[in-house]
């Protein structure tokens, strides 16, 4: 399914002072995963905040297609709920259409774990960025329990057909890469296994999926594992209840109005209920790092996701070094930690971004570019990204967006801040994630035409 959206260009020139409050849409991360357990779960899942984006309506769509009810409604005090009725684990049926994730590689790798415990036959399929993203690193662990590869665009890429598991094993996996997506497949296909399914990542990824399996009444268990590593170990087979959730706003989002706060002199920002999991807020760790001047208050938690209001103002900020062991807790947000290090006095190393290279685009190479076409000095080293702060932008550029709606989001909040406007290409894929982020950041201040 390729999609050939009208090209959005759209500049950002030099603000005022932001401020303000942020809204700030729901968490993607948890809002694909409260969808796909719902579905999964006996009786109905009743979910506030759900990330009404392109990304997690496409999730919506294939939870539909496999035979759960999803449906949109409103509470008794006008606020949407999102409704799921599941069909119970091991208890999909085959979609008569191929799924469509867009631009969505959680959605697709994260449903294809969940498919691979169901004895069903799915295609998969999404956008020309996803049909060049790798599928193997997931496949892979799913064969060994079981699944098949029934047919594959070359290298191992969509759209791809699989045969879930009659009867799925429960094995014990160590990833060679600390990525959350393939953990939460192979934990979601688990689940329709007998014994206990086990996951060893070499660093900590985001353990949203572990907390929500928790939530929903499933045993799982994490322990260190090495140095910085973790073993996870989800008992299978269990019944998982319908469950409520709130979905707290999304620190991947909140980071484009947070730097764009920092650089922007004189500006004070408030976002409220932004999700704090220490395995999400290395962006935060390393701008405080850089002299970033971010209080968080009302500190509350939600089915073991803790969330907080930030206070973000306007600050000097100095390069520092990013220690690659940081990565997973902030894998998102190095493109617009990349903007906030060109405002910077001094250098900002950052290392080991080896898994930038497989996003929505190659983000290494596409972040580079960015701050170059602005009049930043920039360099990748192997799997480094170093960047020379100057304490200003020249700005001026027009950047490539690459169907990536994160570098969209990323130059728009560098024009805030440049001495002259910074063009984007195209900001369609922009809602794939973040719908509002226009009108939300014109609110603020910020000057885009
Ligand atoms: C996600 C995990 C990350 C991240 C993605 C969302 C998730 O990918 O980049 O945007 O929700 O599990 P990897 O786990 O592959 O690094």
């Amino acid at each position: 399914m390729t999609h050939s959206p009208q090209l959005k260009p759209l500049a950002a020139r030099r603000s005022q002072p932001l401020g303000g409050r942020a809204r700030v849409p729901g968490d993607k991360s948890i809002s694909h995963r409260a969808l796909i357990l719902g579905a999964l779960a006996v009786g109905e899942t009743r979910i506030s905040g759900l990330l009404e984006s392109e990304d997690v309506l496409n999730t919506a769509q294939a939870m539909r297609q496999l035979g759960a009810r999803v449906e949109r409604q409103s509470d008794a005090a006008g606020d949407d709920i999102w409704s799921v009725r599941g069909v119970g684990v091991g208890g999909f049926r085959s979609p008569a259409a191929p799924l469509d994730f867009g631009n969505s590689g959680t959605g697709c790798r994260l449903v294809m774990g969940a498919v691979a415990g169901n004895p069903v036959t799915a295609t998969f399929d999404g956008d020309a960025s996803l049909r060049s993203r790798p599928m193997r690193r997931i496949v892979d662990p799913l064969a060994l329990m079981g699944a098949r590869v029934v047919a594959e665009s070359e290298g191992g890429r969509l759209p791809l057909t699989l045969e879930g598991a009659r009867d799925p094993l429960p094995i014990e996996y160590r990833s060679p890469v600390a990525s959350a997506q393939i953990k939460s497949a192979v934990l979601l296909a688990g689940l329709a296994a007998p014994g206990v399914t086990t996951v060893i990542e070499p660093e900590a990824s985001r353990d949203h999926t572990e907390l929500m399996l928790t939530h929903f009444g499933a045993q799982v268990a994490s322990k260190p594992e090495g140095a910085r590593g973790r073993r996870i170990s989800l008992t299978g087979q269990p019944e998982l209840h319908g469950a409520g959730v709130v979905v707290p706003a999304d620190p991947s989002s909140a980071a484009f109005p947070i730097v764009a706060a920092l650089i922007v002199p004189e500006s004070d920002i408030v976002i409220d209920d932004v999700m704090t999991n220490p395995l999400r807020t290395g962006l935060l760790a390393t701008l405080r790092e850089m002299g970033a001047s971010i209080e968080e208050s009302h500190r509350q938690r939600n089915a073991g996701e803790p969330m907080a209001r930030l206070r973000v103002r306007a600050s000097r900020l100095r390069g520092v070094e990013v220690p690659p062991e940081r990565a997973p807790a902030m894998i998102d947000e190095y493109l617009v930690l990349a903007v906030a290090a060109a405002f910077a006095e001094g250098t900002t190393v950052m290392r080991g971004l080896h898994e930038l290279r497989v996003k929505e685009s190659d983000r290494l190479a596409a972040t580079a570019a960015m701050l170059r076409v602005n009049g930043v000095a920039v360099e990748i080293a192997g799997d480094d990204l170093i960047v020379e702060g100057r304490g200003h932008v020249p700005g001026g550029g027009l950047v490539a967006t690459h169907m990536d709606h994160r570098i969209a989001m990323s130059a728009l909040v560098m024009g805030c801040a440049a001495d002259n406007p910074v063009k984007v290409d195209d900001t369609a894929f922009i809602a794939t994630s973040f719908p509002d982020f226009v009108p939300m950041m014109r609110e603020l201040g910020a000057d885009f035409a």
